[in-house]
């Protein structure tokens, strides 16, 4: 725990000097003048709480069990908006640290702030699964809306009046050259224009596993590292951090499924200000 403490600490040090480089070849999409898209026009669908439960997602009602997140959220939102910086990606070293879990926890807790409109996709196109944890397999995939063969109203659903997922029922055949390519950027930045979302959040896969991430990230401003304690090593979080801040914004470091921090969801945050 102790190194691993100072490895995060000296990350942090290191990304402090590269904070604040603007997202890559990307004009800003947020004059809000158009009408927005209808977001109560889309599909609602409805959470089940016990089931999101046994998925260890707590942020959907508040209380103790969402405070870790209620708190990755307050400092991600501050540091988004101090940047002007909308979208958000959620990657790991590895698989199974807890993106999905992360991202979808996040995701609820920024929406139980009502100003907030936020968008969560599901972007690990290779074993897609933030579907599985929700509870709701979608008709289409959003990969077809990335290659154009699906509208996104017809394949995104609704949670409450606020919260958008864009998620997978299979996985996608290309992932890395869907993802690396240019239709994809404009794909997020139609959807951005459209529906104007605050914040666009985007499942990744695990960096060590593909390249996916790598064509991807330019896409984005920002990203969480997510890293599993005892499981993750140090030189893995030290190549990702590294080659991360190449990509984008490294916002932070989240250290999970760690057994000596809270202990309702052994989670802890290191993050840059
Ligand atoms: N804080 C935690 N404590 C214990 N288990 C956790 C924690 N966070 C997530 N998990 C569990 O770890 C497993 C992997 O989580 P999750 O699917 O979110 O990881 P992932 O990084 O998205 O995985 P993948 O790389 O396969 O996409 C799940 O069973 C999840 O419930
Ligand atoms: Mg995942």
């Amino acid at each position: 725990m102790e190194k691993l403490e100072a490895a995060l600490a000296k990350a942090r040090e290191m990304r402090k000097s590269t904070l604040g480089t603007p997202r890559v070849d990307r004009e800003p999409v947020s004059p809000k003048v158009m009408a927005a898209g209808d977001w109560l026009s889309l599909p609602e669908f409805k959470l089940t709480p016990a089931r999101l439960q046994r998925n260890r997602i707590t942020a959907i009602l508040g209380g103790k069990d969402a405070t870790p997140y209620d708190m990755l959220r307050s400092r991600t939102i501050r540091l988004m908006r101090e940047k002007e910086w909308s979208r958000l990606a959620v990657t790991s070293p590895g698989p199974a640290c807890g993106k999905t879990t992360v991202a979808l926890n996040l995701a609820l807790s920024l929406s139980r702030q009502k100003d907030l409109r936020v968008m969560l996709f599901d972007l690990d196109l290779r074993r897609p699964a933030l579907h599985k944890v929700a509870g709701l397999t979608p008709k289409h995939s959003f990969h077809e809306v990335l290659d154009g063969r699906i509208a996104f109203e017809d394949q995104a659903v609704r949670i409450g009046e606020n919260l958008i997922l864009a998620m997978n029922a299979t996985a996608c055949r290309n992932p890395s050259e869907l993802l690396q390519a240019s239709g994809t950027g404009e794909v997020l930045d139609e959807i951005e224009r459209r529906w104007q979302p605050d914040v666009m959040l985007f499942d990744m896969s695990p960096m060590l596993a593909s390249d996916d991430n790598v064509g991807f990230l330019g896409n984005v401003d920002c990203a969480l590292l997510i890293v599993a304690a005892e499981r993750t090593t140090l030189p893995n979080i030290d190549v990702c951090e590294k080659e991360l801040a190449q990509l984008t914004n490294v916002l932070g470091i989240v250290l999970n499924k760690c057994r000596y921090a809270d202990k309702l969801v052994g989670y802890s945050y290191d993050s840059y200000s």
